[in-house]
């Protein structure tokens, strides 16, 4: 079979091809410039100056899978064919997605004793799930605080515009390294300890998956097509800095109809929202309160959005 040129340019790898070492592809500054601006129109995320050679290994792999020569072919493929699957699979492969289970760990006291004082049904949106670590230290908190019984008139969604890590959070196995930090009582109680071939992993137990239902969201979308007034808490932690203050509002504004009256929004540690909104007040340690009455009527529409299984790509670049 004949190798295409992009593979004999990687076979070969020699460094200097592109003018720069260890590079198969040239990679101008306008091909970066153009990949920010096609990244920001359809996630909303703003990429910094230097995630330009982030941006070059993540992309590569793109041009390496579809066999071409330059980053220009494959944006003006990107561009021209509009085809969903290369959308999610760029978008996919720009997303960052560090996390860890109970991450800034004050939080989920907080909303165990909020979520105590909330009538029923109770429903929590982790709005930037990645690979579900957040969503289910949620659930975990949630059946500490209520107890299990309880715990089973409680809803947690867990959302991503990322369909990798969506796929991972659904599986729900993590390496034990990556628990290993919780209390053994958690440990016990949450997880279930692989044996032979899944040695060295964890898996979350059903009954905590069965609280999480997943499903893809673009945080950009003009419409997120869930239920108004639905959720007591919104955890929207550490990706509102990626976006730009004018999206920032806009997601916010978003935000507001979709919580119920009194709800709380908890941020990330580098996160500060005071300045972009006036519906919601800082209570401190980056949790946010709704001022207003909550459930205004805008934007929210009754909810159909799909799950992961099947699940909307990210279809196209908004005009
Ligand atoms: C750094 S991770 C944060 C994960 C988690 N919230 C935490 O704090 O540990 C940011 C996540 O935001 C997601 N993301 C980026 N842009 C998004 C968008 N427009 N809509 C929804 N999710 C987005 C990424 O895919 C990624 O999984």
């Amino acid at each position: 079979m004949m190798a295409t040129r992009a593979q004999q340019r990687t076979d070969r790898a020699e460094p200097g091809r592109s003018g720069d070492p260890g590079r198969d592809f040239e990679f101008t500054s306008a091909d970066f410039a153009r990949i920010r601006e096609l990244i920001h129109r359809s996630a909303g995320i703003s990429l910094s100056d230097h995630k330009r050679d982030m941006a070059y290994s993540r992309l590569a792999r793109r041009l390496r899978a579809r066999g071409l020569d330059s980053f220009k072919q494959y944006l003006d493929q990107l561009e021209q064919e509009n085809d969903p699957a290369e959308w999610e699979a760029f978008t996919n492969a720009l997303t960052t997605n560090l996390t860890a289970f109970f991450r800034e760990a004050h939080h989920f006291p907080l909303l165990a004793d909020f979520i105590k004082t909330r009538s029923t049904p109770l429903a929590v949106w982790c709005s930037a799930a990645s690979t579900g670590e957040e969503p289910y230290s949620i659930a975990m908190t949630l059946i500490e605080a209520l107890g299990d019984h309880a715990a089973r008139n409680v809803t947690v969604l867990g959302t991503d515009i990322d369909t990798q890590v969506l796929a991972k959070a659904e599986a729900g196995m993590y390496q034990f390294d990556q628990v290993k930090h919780l209390s053994q009582e958690r440990l016990k109680r949450f997880f279930l300890k692989g044996t032979g071939a899944h040695a060295g992993l964890v898996k979350v137990r059903p009954e905590v998956r069965a609280m999480i239902r997943f499903q893809q969201l673009n945080l950009t979308d003009r419409d997120y097509q869930l239920q108004a007034q639905q959720f007591d808490a919104i955890f929207c932690r550490n990706v509102m800095i990626y976006f730009d203050k004018p999206t920032q509002a806009q997601v916010l504004q978003r935000f507001e109809p979709l919580m119920k009256s009194g709800g709380l929004l908890f941020a990330g540690h580098s996160e500060n929202f005071t300045y972009v909104t006036q519906s919601f007040r800082l209570r401190g340690q980056t949790v946010y309160e709704l001022t207003r009455d909550g459930g205004g009527a805008r934007g929210a529409t009754r909810g159909t959005a799909q799950g992961t299984q099947g699940a909307r790509a990210t279809s196209g670049v908004p005009a």
